[in-house]
């Protein structure tokens, strides 16, 4: 029978990948499935915690019981998470956001008629930084896909975003990451410790997530 161990929690969870608008029929994006993302937010529920799935761009079915929020750009994700994150008890940031967003929106589809064509970008806000900042005893969750030295990467992004955990992922293999139904993860803690799983189903990656958030909530609220 599925343990209920997260019953009285509240957990947000992102999923998908942002896109960009440059025109009204084109955009920037990236691979994101929202497989990932779908499959935690399922494995809390399923363990009795109140979910809010905030999803762009994803063509997946809901999970049972998870409330979900569909969005698009990583300024409306931003919108979204503000929302909702102040009730969440745990954040989990599996989408992939856009870093950069093109500077304009052209307001009509941009007609080919030069050679070279420049697209200026500028920063997008970085959501789970801004959640890092003000965060209290909420429990912050990140991934960290990167294609070259993973775990250097990932730690970094722990003390950058100010996170309890991070999940990394290789997304330069194109037997995980972004679009499989299986990953391969670390997990890196705050306090320095490191775990590395083996490959197996998204869905038990998840799990694998909700347990070690469990160990957190147990060790930041001891009975
Ligand atoms: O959706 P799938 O097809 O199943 O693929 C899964 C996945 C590869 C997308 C997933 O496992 C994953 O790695 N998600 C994170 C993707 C990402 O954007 O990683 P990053 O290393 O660029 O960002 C680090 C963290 O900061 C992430 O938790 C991200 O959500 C967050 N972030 C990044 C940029 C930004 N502007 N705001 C953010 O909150």
């Amino acid at each position: 029978a599925q343990r209920r161990d997260l019953t009285g929690k509240k957990i947000l969870v992102t999923a998908g990948g942002t896109q960009e608008p440059i025109d009204p029929v084109r955009y920037v994006g990236n691979r994101s499935s929202g497989k990932m993302g779908f499959a935690v937010a399922a494995a809390a529920a399923l363990r009795g915690a109140e979910v809010v799935l905030i999803h762009a761009n994803t063509h997946l079915p809901i999970p049972t019981g998870v409330t979900a929020v569909a969005v698009s750009t990583a300024d409306e994700m931003l919108r979204a998470v503000l929302d909702y994150c102040s009730h969440s008890d745990v954040v989990i940031k599996a989408a992939a956001v856009a870093d950069y967003k093109p500077a304009r929106q052209a307001d009509s589809k941009m007609k080919k008629e030069i050679n070279n064509l420049a697209l200026t970008l500028v920063p997008t806000t970085d959501i789970l930084a801004e959640l890092g900042k003000r965060k209290g005893k909420q429990i912050l969750v990140g991934f960290a896909a990167e294609t070259d030295d993973l775990l250097a990467n990932a730690k970094k992004k722990i003390q950058r975003k100010n996170l309890d955990l991070i999940v990394a992922n290789d997304v330069s293999r194109t037997d995980i990451g972004f679009a499989t139904n299986e990953n391969q993860v670390t997990f890196l803690y705050a306090d320095g410790r490191q775990e590395t799983l083996a490959k197996m189903n998204k869905n038990l990656v998840a799990q694998e997530i909700m347990d070690r958030v469990i160990d957190i909530i147990a060790a930041r609220y001891p009975a």
